[in-house]
């Protein structure tokens, strides 16, 4: 078993942190790389990407949001308990080297995953600005910590409750007008990493988005996990995550993602009928 040894819920318990004792996997891990983990036997296999690691304690970080039946089982787990499997790391590390100043942008618990990256790319040398972004100031995450890696941070809400009132792509055109960029990293919803690109594309700068498709095996085995990048199949579990943001088919990645959006509602609400 895979212990958990500490636990947070953040923005109001829709969103939970589980550290997790996985030694093998923390001394081996890089950022951008995930894990695929189930809780028991019959579990479903969830790609998480690492929120951070811990080579000397041996423990890695989790951070996700509760959507479906899986996530929801997680939340049920206490300190002490823990997954019945974890395997990992898996997928390419970020590509970490000096461009002079990298734009790290994340939304929602995208910001999780582009911490740990963020910091990489800050220990490269670079000057980093982020941009972070939620739908309201109560469920942001990591703020503290993402300010404590980046020599400039913009926060945005899109109600206006905090920071700047409007979506991260309305602060990165600004950023991008006043700073000569060498790399924009964007993590978090589709949508967001869709409009992130384009505005880049438009400006000539490089940019990685970390893509998040439906995985099963996470090996390159089963092709669940293929996106077309610059009009090649590609598979997120081996190839990726992380992709050229103007070279990714997000609207074929959006249709993916819809596949069993009906059969997981469905199950989330047999769970919780069962769980009241
Ligand atoms: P959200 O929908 O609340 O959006 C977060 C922020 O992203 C918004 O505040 C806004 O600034 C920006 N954004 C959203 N839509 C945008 C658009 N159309 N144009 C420009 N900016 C936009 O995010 P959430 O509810 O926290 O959902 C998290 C999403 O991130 C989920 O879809 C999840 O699958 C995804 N995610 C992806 C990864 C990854 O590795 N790619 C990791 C974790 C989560
Ligand atoms: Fe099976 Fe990537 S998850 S090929």
């Amino acid at each position: 078993m895979f212990k958990i040894v500490r636990r947070e819920e953040m923005s109001g318990g829709t969103v939970v942190l589980n550290e997790i004792e996985a030694p093998l996997i923390a001394r081996k891990a890089k950022p951008g790389q995930f894990v695929i983990i189930k809780a028991n036997e019959t579990g479903e296999r969830v790609p998480l990407t690492m929120a951070d690691t811990d080579p000397v304690k041996g423990t890695i970080t989790l951070i996700y949001m509760v959507v479906g039946k899986s996530t929801a089982l997680f939340k049920t787990l206490k300190v002490g308990e823990g997954y019945q499997d974890i395997i990992g790391p898996l997928g390419k590390p970020t590509h970490l080297e000096n461009v002079g100043t990298a734009v790290c942008v994340g939304g929602g618990t995208g910001i999780a995953v582009l911490h740990p990256i963020t910091r990489g790319l800050k220990q490269a040398g670079n000057k980093v600005i982020s941009i972070i972004g939620a739908r309201s100031k109560n469920i942001l995450i990591l703020e503290d910590q993402m300010r404590a890696v980046s020599d400039e941070l913009h926060v945005c809400t899109d109600d206006g409750s905090y920071g700047h009132h409007g979506f991260v792509t309305e602060v990165l055109k600004t950023v991008l007008d006043k700073n000569k960029v060498g790399l924009v990293v964007g993590i978090g919803p589709v949508p967001m990493m869709k409009f992130v690109s384009k505005i880049t594309k438009d400006y000539g700068v490089k940019t990685l988005v970390s893509l998040n498709p439906i995985m099963i095996d996470g090996t390159g085995m089963c092709g669940g996990c293929r996106v077309t990048v610059g009009g090649k199949t590609q598979f997120a579990c081996v190839d990726g995550p992380e992709f050229d943001g103007h070279l990714v088919d997000f609207d074929e990645l959006t249709l993916r993602l819809q596949a069993y959006c009906e059969d997981e509602k469905e199950c989330y609400n047999n769970f919780c009928t069962l769980k009241a």
